[in-house]
C-alpha cells in the first residue's frame, strides 16, 4: 500500500466515505491511481455542506413579497433616452468595430434528449438536417460576414463532451469558422451524491460520477483557459451568451447589445412575457433594485398571479437563457473571486452499488450540484432585461418524445415557421404544410433576405434556401 492510498484512505475515516475504496483489490495499478487521483481533488467539506443545504437559507416568500418588475425594453417600444433605431444603429457599430464576441454553452449531457453525442450534434435544420453546432456557428459566421468583422466564438465543452466536440469541429472546419476565431474550451466537474446519505457515488469500480458544474461554471473555465484575456487582448467589449441547444437565438442582436452599451448595463438578459403566472420559465425580478432571477418553483402563486394596474402580470419576465456581459464584468467578478453558489438537482444516476453491480435507478436516486449563470445578475451594474417574441428567439431542443414540448419537433416547426414569416414579409408565398428553411449563411434576418431576393413568387415545395 503506498502512501497516497494511505493518505486518503485516512481522509475518507474523517468524512465517512470509505465505501469509495472498497474496489480496491480488483483494480489493476493503473485504475488505482486513477481514483486515488479523483479522490484527492474532491472538496468534501464543500460537498458535505452543500448536501447539508448550509448555504441555502433563502426566504423565497419574503423576497418574492419584495420583487418588482426588472428595467426593460418591451417589445416594439423604445426607452425614454434611446429610440430602438439608435440602440440598433449602436450594436452595430459595435459589430462593425469588431467589439463583441460570442460565447456559446454546450458542456450540459442532455439527458432528458437522450441523444449519445454531444447536443450541438443533433441534427435539427428542418430539410436541411443540419447539427445544432453547424446552426449557430452559421448565424455566428453570417452576422461576422454581414458586419464585415470577426466575430470571436467561445464555446464551453466539458469533459462528458469536449472530445466528441473538437473532433466534430475540426472535421467540419469549424463551419467556416477560422480557427484563430473558434476557441473551445472545457469546463469543471463535481460529483454525485447519494440523496439519501450524502456519500459520493461510483460511476465504476475505480471511477467516481461527476457531472458538469453546471452553465455558470462558464466564468472559472473562461478564466482558467484564458478567454478573458484573449477577449481583452482582442478588444472584446461585449460577449453575447446563448445556449446550444436554442438555435432560434438571436445571435448578437444589434438591438440588445445596442440597448446594453447605451444604457451602461454590465449585464443584459433577453426575456419573453410570460403567457401564465407558473409559467416553467426563470422569473427576471427586480429586488431592493438588483436584479436576479427567481426560480418558477421558487415562486409562491399569490406572488406570481398579482397584476399591475392594466391587469397584466406584474412579474412578467421569463428568461430565456440569451445575455449580453461586459468582458470588464466578468472580469472583475473572477478578480473578486465572485464564485457563485451551487445549486441541488435531484437527478437519476447509475451508480455501482455495495456488491459491485451497476445500478440504473428508475427515480431519482442523487443530488447533482450545479452553478447557474444568471447568478451573475445581482452583481451587475444597471441589469437590464431586453422583451423579445419567443416566435423570434427561443425554441429549445430539451426533450425526446413522447414529451410534446420543447423537442426537436417543436423546435423545427419554429425555425420553419420563422422563415416563412420573413419570406412572408417579402412577398413570396409558402403554401400550407410546405417546408422551408433559410442557411444564414444566405440570410440572417429579414432585412439581409430581402437584400437577396427578389419580392414575390410563390415557394409550393420544400425549399432550403442556401
Ligand atoms: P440544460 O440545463 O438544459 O441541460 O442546459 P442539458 O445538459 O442541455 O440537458 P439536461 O438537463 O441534461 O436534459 C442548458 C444549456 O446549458 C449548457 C447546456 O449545454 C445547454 O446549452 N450547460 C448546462 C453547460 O454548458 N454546462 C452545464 O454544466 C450544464
Amino acid at each position: 500500500m503506498n502512501n497516497l492510498q494511505l493518505e486518503i484512505e485516512s481522509i475518507l475515516a474523517d468524512v465517512g466515505q470509505q465505501h469509495l475504496l472498497a474496489f480496491m483489490e480488483q483494480l489493476d495499478d493503473e485504475q488505482r491511481v486513477q481514483l486515488l487521483d479523483q479522490i484527492g481533488q474532491i472538496d468534501f467539506e464543500e460537498i458535505r455542506s452543500l448536501f447539508a443545504n448550509e448555504s441555502s437559507d433563502c426566504d423565497w416568500s419574503e423576497l418574492a413579497s419584495r420583487a418588482e418588475p426588472p428595467a426593460a425594453i418591451a417589445l416594439g417600444q423604445g426607452h425614454e433616452k434611446f429610440s430602438r433605431d439608435e440602440a440598433i444603429d449602436c450594436g452595430e457599430q459595435l459589430l462593425r468595430d469588431g467589439k463583441v464576441g460570442m460565447i456559446l454553452v454546450a458542456g450540459g449531457q442532455g439527458s432528458r434528449l437522450g441523444f449519445d453525442k454531444p447536443k450541438g450534434m443533433y441534427p435539427i435544420g428542418p430539410i436541411s438536417n443540419n447539427s445544432l453546432f453547424q446552426v449557430i456557428f452559421e448565424k455566428v459566421l453570417g452576422y461576422s460576414r454581414y458586419y464585415g468583422k470577426t466575430i470571436p466564438l467561445f464555446v464551453m465543452s466539458s469533459p462528458a463532451t469536449d472530445q466528441d466536440t473538437v473532433d466534430f469541429l475540426t472535421l467540419h472546419h469549424n463551419f467556416g469558422i477560422p480557427a484563430d476565431d473558434c476557441q473551445v474550451f472545457c469546463q469543471g466537474t463535481m460529483p454525485a451524491v447519494d440523496r439519501q446519505t450524502g456519500n459520493l457515488l461510483l460511476a465504476a469500480k475505480d471511477r467516481l460520477f461527476t457531472s458538469p458544474d453546471g452553465h455558470g461554471g462558464m466564468v472559472a473555465a473562461l478564466q482558467k483557459h484564458g478567454c478573458l484575456q484573449t477577449m481583452q487582448d482582442r478588444g472584446i467589449e461585449t460577449i453575447f451568451y446563448g445556449q446550444i441547444d436554442n438555435p432560434l437565438m438571436q445571435v448578437c442582436d444589434p438591438l440588445t447589445i445596442g440597448y446594453h452599451k447605451l444604457l451602461a448595463s454590465e449585464m443584459t438578459s433577453q426575456v419573453v412575457r410570460k403567457s401564465e403566472p407558473l409559467q416553467r420559465v426563470g422569473n427576471l425580478v427586480s429586488i431592493d433594485g438588483r436584479v436576479q432571477i427567481i426560480e418558477y418553483s421558487d415562486l409562491p402563486p399569490q406572488y406570481a398571479e398579482q397584476t399591475d394596474e392594466a391587469g397584466n402580470l406584474k412579474l412578467w419576465a421569463g428568461s430565456i437563457a440569451v445575455h449580453a456581459f461586459e468582458t470588464s464584468f466578468l472580469k472583475r467578478v473572477v478578480e473578486n473571486d465572485g464564485s457563485l453558489p451551487f445549486h441541488r438537482a435531484y437527478k437519476k444516476v447509475p451508480f455501482v452499488d455495495e456488491a459491485g453491480n451497476l445500478v440504473d435507478p428508475s427515480e431519482p436516486n442523487a443530488v447533482k450540484f450545479e452553478k447557474f449563470i444568471f447568478d451573475l445578475l445581482p452583481f451587475a451594474a444597471n441589469a437590464l432585461a431586453i422583451e423579445v417574441d419567443p416566435a423570434d428567439g427561443f425554441a429549445a431542443v430539451k426533450n425526446a418524445p413522447p414529451a410534446t414540448t420543447e423537442t426537436a419537433e417543436t423546435t423545427k416547426a419554429a425555425m420553419v415557421d420563422q422563415h416563412k414569416r420573413w419570406l412572408n414579409e417579402i412577398g413570396v408565398t409558402v403554401d400550407s404544410g410546405v417546408p422551408v428553411e433559410i442557411s444564414p449563411l444566405f440570410a440572417i434576418h429579414e432585412k439581409q433576405l430581402a437584400e437577396k431576393m427578389e419580392r414575390g413568387g410563390i415557394i409550393s415545395e420544400p425549399t432550403y434556401l442556401v
